[in-house]
């Protein structure tokens, strides 16, 4: 028997969830409501097919937020790729810092002091995205776009405010692109990757590509300006199509007088102006001085690695991935950086115990989402550097990792940064400045 849907009710909206829907209480229950802002009262829609009725959607406004504003893609709401449009930017950034610390909070650090700012440019920031592809003949055929919120439908986009220029101009062009090919149903997803000298498309195919997708796929790439690849498995049968030796992308830190060379896969920080942001002011924080060895954790193509080793005696960069490890090696001897050397290791790998961490006096560390506690153990029982910048794009694993590092008393936070490196959706970056403890009993703390 289908269950009748809830009747739509009016509610008072507390305050957000980490994810961007509105939290409010009735009658003793707490209900996630999209749409809604902290301080409005709105008509709760309640969402049908779900196991729980405590997910809704603000179906009326009966009072709006000084901090609501318009959004301006027609369609947020339904695409996944965006979550906060409809929050003024600056009080996206606030929501953000709140959320920080309140993740602390929840870990018992109550962190009185400032929380630092970065922030640029809120709009067409985003370098890399993953765009869905589906063949849906009664809504006209190809779609390309993000999956919508909540379910693994695709969002037909034109056009987004949020993607790379290069990546937008060219946006409504590929649904056409797609279903001239030979296999248009089997085209699943067009990876986009934007460096400072050229954009990739990396065509992911369940079929093979015959000589006229080729033949399309390269005369779009020349049209374009586009570098275009082909993906028939794995990352490993990435090939190039257009043209046949494509360049690296690229991506400079000027600060440092930096030129970071990636694949159209790599990882890289999101949000070009942000991560140079980002990577001076923790630069800046570690005080790296001609006598300091750091240790980069999770390094990845050496983006923080080889600015740091503008300033230190030595930096050991040790990172997962052994295709970022060697592009990492590359991009020092590209820059011309000889005090920098990579290893390639599973930093979460339980038989890394036979690894002793590197002794050093500056540590830096950034984690994916997981954290880095068993990994922050052996810091404490090893090296335990000076200085410790922890680099996040998860508060709840930052501050259960802050948690062990100030409850071992080995280390004080000293400072905190929110980094707007995803502006309107509600993914978090920041990063956390610990400084080892050398009198736990006095709370005193070396200096330098
Ligand atoms: C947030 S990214 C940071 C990369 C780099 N610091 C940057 O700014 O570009 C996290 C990095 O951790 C790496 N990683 C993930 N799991 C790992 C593991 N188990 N061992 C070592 N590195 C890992 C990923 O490959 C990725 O490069």
């Amino acid at each position: 028997m289908k269950r009748r849907p809830a009747a739509p009710f009016t509610a008072e909206i507390e305050g957000l969830t980490h994810d961007g829907r509105g939290i409010s209480r009735v009658e003793g229950k707490v209900w996630f409501v999209e749409g809604a802002l902290p301080g409005e009262t709105v008509l709760v829609r309640p969402m049908r097919g779900r196991r729980s009725y405590s997910l809704g959607r603000a179906e009326k406004l009966f009072s709006e937020s000084s901090e609501r504003c318009t959004p301006c893609c027609p369609v947020f709401g339904t695409c996944g790729g965006c979550a906060l449009q409809h929050l003024e930017h600056n009080a996206q950034v606030n929501f953000k810092r709140q959320t920080l610390l309140e993740a602390l909070q929840k870990e018992g650090i109550a962190w009185t002091a400032p929380v630092e700012v970065i922030s640029a440019e809120p709009w067409h920031y985003r370098r890399k995205a993953r765009l869905g592809v589906r063949l849906v003949p009664k809504k006209g055929g190809i779609l390309v776009g993000f999956r919508e919120r909540h379910s693994s439908y695709i969002t037909p986009l034109t056009t987004c405010p949020v993607i790379h220029p290069s990546v937008d101009s060219i946006l409504a062009a590929l649904p056409e692109l797609v279903e001239s090919l030979s296999v248009p149903s089997r085209i699943p997803q067009i990876e986009v990757a934007a460096g400072e000298n050229a954009t990739a498309l990396i065509f992911r195919h369940l079929s093979p590509l015959t000589e006229e997708d080729v033949a399309k796929l390269t005369h779009f790439g020349r049209v374009n300006n586009m570098l275009m690849y082909g993906q028939a498995n794995g990352p490993d049968s990435i090939q190039p199509v257009y043209p046949p030796d494509p360049a690296l992308l690229q991506y400079a830190l000027p600060d440092f007088s930096l030129t970071f060379y990636f694949r159209a896969t790599s990882f890289v920080q999101v949000n070009a102006l942000v991560n140079q942001q980002l990577v001076g002011t923790v630069i800046d924080w570690l005080a790296i001085g001609p006598d300091d060895r750091l240790l980069d954790l999770f390094c990845g193509i050496g983006n923080f690695s080889l600015p740091a080793a503008r300033l230190a005696r030595q930096v050991i960069g040790v990172e997962g991935d052994a295709t970022l490890v060697q592009l990492a090696a590359e991009n020092a001897r590209w820059n011309g950086v000889k005090n920098a050397v990579f290893e390639a290791r599973d930093l979460f790998d339980p038989e890394l115990n036979h690894w002793r961490l590197p002794e050093c006096s500056r540590l830096l560390l950034d984690p994916p989402r997981t954290g880095a506690l068993e990994v922050l153990k052996r810091v404490i029982n090893g090296p335990k550097p000076q200085l410790l910048a922890y680099v996040s794009c998860n508060p709840a694993t930052l501050a259960r990792d802050a948690r062990f590092l100030t409850e071992s008393q080995s280390y004080r936070l000293e400072r905190l940064t929110v980094a707007d490196m995803f502006p309107h959706t509600a993914h978090i970056e920041s990063a956390a400045l610990f400084r080892r403890v050398d009198n736990p009993g006095t709370g005193v703390s070396e200096k330098g």
